[in-house]
């Protein structure tokens, strides 16, 4: 009997994946299982816009507060920022925003970033006591000459365009801090100690064809104080081209700064590939590098201009969110693990 993988991989469609990744002489032929699978994946068909896709199960009231805009012919930039700023305010998340835990010294210290159709981005990093680091981040690419403030200086500006400060650490993240100072075990390659959610990155197409996206985080629990991970480095979390399309992250932010996951996705996609293909291409540049990839949680979800919609995580349990003419729902994405 012919198995499910032994039909993928003798088909056209994928030999053309296997192609696509890259394979080399040596490598485990076990590897090649998740990019044969992919290609079965219906989101990787051409869609009408308008429609959003955003990160974890967070991503679903966010997806809604995005479609809002989208249905009614809004921009995909106010899409995305209202969107993120859904889970931003939501102090149930404890990796974005309000709620969100703090740096080791007890700090809910922030990033954010922010991308439209013009190439156009502003970003904060290291942001404490703002509620809305995204909306910040527009008002810095909107407003100033820069891309990227952070620290007192984005907090200023922020106060500045009349954000109030607020203490961000919630009574739980504070009664969990306060638990994991007991030991204080710190494992920043691991994923999230809930691996069920981590960084809202959203991005979006709108009635007019346009796109953008967002993406905001409080970064990983008990991190060292001022460190920054990919989620305000554009580029890294994110990238925009009104031209080719999207792609996002999510998870260990330092294996995507280093390997530039999305503005790579995007690129790989210009040169041909579909959004399926470049997210594994992207996550396959980190498992070839990183010896510790089983430990090491990070996922891309990335659309074309066709509205062909693709993902890819190294390990199981990475969902993202779909919303478009069909509903909103969650997406279980494949994985190289
Ligand atoms: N991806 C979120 C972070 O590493 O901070």
């Amino acid at each position: 009997m012919t198995t499910r993988r032994e039909f993928l991989i003798g088909t056209g469609a994928g030999l053309a994946a296997l192609g696509a990744a890259g394979l080399g002489r040596g490598q485990d032929p076990e590897r090649i299982w998740p990019t044969a699978e992919i290609i079965a994946d219906s989101l990787d068909q051409p869609r009408d816009a308008p429609f959003v896709v955003s990160t974890w199960n967070h991503g679903l009231p966010a997806n809604l507060a995005a479609w809002e805009i989208l249905s009614r012919g809004g921009p995909a930039l106010d899409a995305v920022e209202s969107g993120v700023r859904v889970t931003e305010a939501d102090p149930e998340v404890d990796s974005v925003g309000y709620g969100g835990r703090p740096d080791r010294e007890g700090h809910v210290t922030l990033d954010a970033c922010i991308m439209d159709q013009h190439g156009n981005a502003g970003s904060v990093a290291f942001l404490q006591d703002i509620m809305h680091p995204i909306s910040v981040a527009r008002l810095v690419m909107e407003k100033t000459p820069h891309v990227m403030l952070v620290g007192q200086g984005a907090r200023h500006f922020a106060e500045e365009n009349g954000f109030q400060p607020r203490n961000l650490l919630t009574p739980r993240a504070e009664r969990d801090w306060k638990e994991w100072l007991k030991t204080a075990e710190y494992h920043p390659w691991a994923p999230a100690s809930d691996p069920s959610h981590d960084t809202i990155s959203m991005l979006a197409m709108d009635q007019g064809g346009d796109l953008s996206g967002a993406c905001t985080t409080s970064g990983l629990a008990y991190k060292m104080h001022g460190r920054v991970g990919d989620s305000p480095i554009i580029g890294a979390a994110l990238f925009v081209d009104n031209e080719v399309g999207a792609a996002c992250a999510t998870g260990v932010g330092e294996e995507v700064m280093k390997t530039v996951g999305s503005f790579l996705i995007v690129e790989l996609m210009r040169q041909g590939m579909s959004p399926a293909e470049a997210c594994h291409e992207a996550i396959a540049r980190i498992v070839r590098k990183n010896p510790a990839w089983r430990d090491l949680q990070v996922g891309y979800v990335a659309f074309d201009r066709k509205g062909r919609i693709g993902s890819f995580a190294i390990l199981p349990g990475f969902q993202y969110a779909v919303m478009d003419q069909e509903g909103n729902r969650l997406v279980d994405s494949p994985s190289w693990k």
